[in-house]
């Protein structure tokens, strides 16, 4: 039927120990082997030695394997040749530098939580009790992973691979810059941006709420101020509440709450979005950094380096 979901992804960077542990204070529960889960997304982050840090691997779930047959006729028509097994295909896009892994995969079925009742002006719907996000006392943990964000040295290449060969839909886009896609109803599972390098920005991790978006990250900052990357702010392109996070490897990380979700295609229009007011409605100013890691010159001295 479909794509439907981001699977997992493996992220290569050079120290794998202090990253391993800042991903389980994260809130992942570590599997073995430099795995981690979600609580509802099970299995999703795979961290592996690499000489510079990169997104190695995105793995997407389809339905059947049609799908796969589906995709790979699309590439094949980009002169992109996957390889295929009965149950998977993989491609590589040469923008971002990222193996793609598609999977015939069960669809994520997230149990339907209430919301925390609020109050506001004219309206008590939380008598007389305190919040339950002032009560709330357990360690923050993230549900599923929910994007990832890759700069491509290639915008037009990444797109018409993603787009046109593998089947995302284009659900927003920053002119000239960026393109927000989905392969599920979250209104972004992979944003692809124009970088002088192919580059893992950042992962995001769905948590419950706002109140849970400062929770856990307070809970990081305590230990480690210098983990601190922009937050919190709610975003423009996706509505979401963020916070960002750096990881020992220099890879962002952001816990997000209340992402707009496409449920029917037919009724959203995809924007042309410009300038900084896309990219937040609220929050601290952008940090420099945010724009372009600090890491960059790095990175990109890296590249002509061993893989
Ligand atoms: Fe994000």
């Amino acid at each position: 039927m479909a794509l439907h979901r981001l699977t997992s992804i493996t992220i290569g960077v050079p120290n794998v120990g202090p990253t391993a542990a800042y991903y389980e204070e994260f809130g992942l529960t570590p599997t073995g082997n430099g795995r981690f889960a979600s609580t509802d997304g099970g299995e999703q982050l795979s961290l592996v030695s690499a000489p510079r840090r990169r997104l190695m691997e995105l793995g997407i779930g389809v339905d059947d394997p049609d799908d796969l047959d589906r995709v790979a006729a699309s590439l094949s028509t980009l002169r992109v040749a996957p390889e295929r097994t009965p149950s998977s295909l993989v491609a590589v896009d040469s923008g971002t530098d990222v193996r793609v892994v598609l999977t015939v995969a069960r669809r994520l079925g997230q149990p339907n939580t209430t919301a925390a009742s609020t109050n506001g002006p004219g309206r008590t719907d939380r008598a007389t009790r305190r919040a339950d996000a002032v009560l709330r006392q357990e360690p923050v943990r993230p549900r599923k992973l929910g994007h990832v964000v890759l700069g491509s040295t290639n915008m037009e290449a990444s797109e018409r691979f993603f787009i046109d060969g593998i089947g995302f839909k284009v659900s927003d886009r920053v002119a000239g810059l960026a393109a927000f896609l989905r392969c599920s109803t979250d209104h972004h599972n992979l944003l692809v941006q124009q970088a002088p390098v192919p580059l893992l920005h950042h992962t995001s991790w769905q948590v419950e709420d706002v109140d849970e978006v400062g929770r856990a990250a307070t809970a990081l900052l305590a230990k480690d101020p210098s983990r601190h990357v922009w937050g919190l702010g709610r975003h423009h392109i996706g509505s979401n509440f963020f916070w960002y996070l750096k990881d020992p490897a220099g890879n962002f990380t952001e816990y997000y709450a209340d992402l707009d979700c496409i449920v029917d295609d037919q009724l959203w229009t995809p924007g042309v979005w410009e300038g900084m007011s896309s990219l937040y409605k609220w929050g601290p100013p952008v940090p420099p950094s945010f724009l372009a890691p600090d890491d960059l010159a790095e990175l990109m001295a890296g590249m002509h380096g061993a893989r």
